[in-house]
């Protein structure tokens, strides 16, 4: 899992570069590189480049002077985090120097052979293969040297060669993502549409097997040899969607905007695309997704199973390919990046299986919405944080719309959650006037070694995503539980003062709740209680009531889920962490 970037055109490369790279964080920060080709006569190579993190980079970097280079965010798979093995890695004789994403299977195969004819390897990278076989190869074409190199690949990659003796850049995909922005004459190179849309919105996505050869004003595209045109396309973002503007952090940029992305989601037209729902014959479905999409597909399973009775089954990606598949007539894919390796190589075997898939994504062009047969786009506009807060909710409420166009759901219930869901917006702004409260409770929280998290029917798997980004980004040992599970093993943890989050929906479950909290309380436990504003049966035993506006009870996960986000946030700020790159956590993880 690592961020590329490549830039040619007629402006100093360096610092559009490092501005790109420091957006590709998210994809890992154990070590940054630069090359850059120097605008003078002998066109050499300078590199600078270290097991440090791109601000320490931005800093410590010589200012190269030259309009074409590439530059690489490091999050290590082959080899330590280290200056020999942080990237860009060149061959023997400096003329070439390559980044690359991905992982490349055969490299010590590859990397014997070599050696054994004279090239110098330096690093325990599976990357530095790839500069000594263009090395090998080049006989003063270098897109055919990238092109032999690239056969003799096996793996995934996304790769960014620069060359002293010609002033391009050639790319070489296949299984890591790649995109090419446009501007006039400026080509921005990049793992992902947010690294460059501070300098263009229009954007080419690479398949796999393309070449792409980019000057200043051309990029040429090939693929089996041929030439072929690939259709540019115009992203909805705008340079402000990449930025802080004014806050801390992403984490907190991004939880504030969830009013605007719920709004943005349920546009008048959002719910009439009748193609964009489970087919009307389907009787059994999957969802496959990882971390927080995973979550969010629980609640997918939920609503699916209570509104429309089809048996749903929620399958993390990373398990799909490690147990018998029984595939289902439909699947429902969710991943925010839509590049996750393990939700794709689910999906790589269900489509050779036959079988249909939904894709639930927030990134245009991604592979997963490339390997679906329909694609739900998110709207939440990008997510830097590492911590997901704003795609979930946006996943949320793709998983209700999809529900809500199928016909076979009660009509009464569907009036009533649209006319809910078009009040959430404003309800989510209103919880924002818990931060005070909240904040409160992350001092509790931040000088304590483990929390705990509970909830029932729907708002369980709130109960996991709350746990989740706790430990995300407070580092903080934190567990989500059924209720009801907790006298199944947990309770022996339960000692004085150990918190424990409570959802307490008005729902079917509510009952069940104060039961366990009051168990919960006679273990002397500090609970901090999720209870619906017009709830007035909570205990007045309960530490801390976080009032939460009414809604309906199948949608109350997007209402309990933002005080959780924000306990976390504000909990990992008292306690000085990384809050939006967390330690040893990448947003995209695109190895498997
Ligand atoms: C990583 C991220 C998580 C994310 C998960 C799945 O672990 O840190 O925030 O939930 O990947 O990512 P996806 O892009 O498939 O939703």
């Amino acid at each position: 899992m690592c961020g590329i970037v490549g830039y040619i055109g007629n402006q100093q490369a360096e610092p559009i570069l490092m501005d790109c790279l420091a957006r590709l964080e998210y994809r890992g920060y154990d070590s940054s590189g630069v090359a850059v080709r120097e605008n003078d006569k002998s066109n050499d190579i300078k590199i600078y480049k270290d097991a440090v993190r791109v601000s320490v980079l931005q800093k410590q970097s010589p200012h190269f002077n030259g309009s074409t280079g590439i530059a690489h965010t490091r999050w290590a798979t082959h080899g330590p985090p280290s200056l020999l093995n942080a990237h860009p890695h060149l061959d023997c004789t400096g003329r070439f120097a390559v980044v690359h994403n991905g992982v490349i299977t055969n490299y010590q195969e590859l990397k014997r052979q070599l050696i054994k004819e004279g090239h110098n390897i330096v690093s325990e990278t599976d990357t530095e293969v790839i500069p000594h076989l263009i090395e090998k190869f080049y006989k003063g074409n270098l897109e055919e040297a990238v092109k032999l190199t690239a056969a003799l690949l096996i793996g995934s990659y996304a790769i960014i060669v620069l060359c002293k003796d010609e002033p391009k850049l050639v790319v070489a995909k296949m299984g890591s993502p790649l995109v090419i922005g446009i501007k006039d004459c400026e080509k921005f190179i990049a793992s992902d549409t947010p690294a460059i849309i501070n300098y263009t919105n229009k954007v080419v996505y690479l398949e796999d097997g393309d070449f792409g050869v980019i000057t200043e004003d051309r990029v040429v595209i090939t693929r089996n040899g041929e030439e072929i045109h690939r259709e540019e396309k115009k992203v909805n973002w705008c340079k402000e969607d990449a930025q802080k503007t004014g806050y801390d952090h992403f984490m907190i940029k991004e939880i504030h905007e969830q009013p605007k992305v719920i709004r943005d989601m349920i546009l008048e037209d959002a719910l009439s695309d009748s193609k964009l729902t489970i087919g009307e014959d389907v009787q059994s479905l999957k969802i496959i997704a990882c971390g927080t999409s995973y979550n969010a597909g629980l609640i997918g399973e939920y609503i699916i199973e209570e509104l429309l009775g089809i048996p749903t089954t929620v399958v993390f990606g990373s398990e799909f390919n490690h147990r018998r598949a029984i595939f289902p007539n439909e699947a429902i894919v969710i991943t925010q990046s839509g590049e996750t390796a393990d939700v794709l190589s689910a999906m790589k075997t269900m489509q050779n299986a036959g079988v249909k898939m939904l894709a639930i994504t927030n990134v245009p062009g991604s592979t997963a919405s490339r390997l679906s047969d329909r694609t739900i786009y998110t709207r939440a506009g990008p997510e830097i944080s590492v911590a997901a807060t704003k795609s979930f909710i946006a996943q949320l409420i793709s998983l209700y719309q999809l529900v809500l166009l199928h016909p076979d759901v009660d009509n009464n219930i569907r009036e009533q959650l649209v006319t809910e869901l078009k009040d959430l917006p404003t309800k989510v702004e209103k919880l924002f006037d818990l931060e005070p409260q909240i904040i409160e409770c992350a001092k509790y929280i931040a000088q304590c070694k483990d929390a705990f998290y509970v909830g029932r029917g729907i708002n369980f798997p709130i109960a996991l995503e709350g746990a989740l980004k706790l430990k995300e980004v407070s580092y903080i040992h934190a567990e989500g539980y059924a209720a009801g599970e907790l006298k199944h093993g947990p309770f022996a943890l339960l000692n004085k003062g150990v918190p424990v989050i409570a959802i307490v929906a008005q729902d079917g479950n509510h009952e069940s709740m104060l039961i366990s909290i009051k168990e919960i309380k006679t273990r002397d436990a500090y609970v901090i209680a999720l209870a619906d504003e017009e709830d007035d049966s909570i205990d007045s035993s309960i530490d801390v009531v976080l009032r939460i506006p009414h809604t309906h009870a199948l949608l109350s996960p997007v209402l309990h889920i933002i005080p959780l986000q924000l306990l976390a946030y504000y909990t990992a700020k008292l306690m000085s962490c990384s809050i939006d790159f967390p330690r040893n956590l990448a947003k995209s993880v695109t190895v498997e």
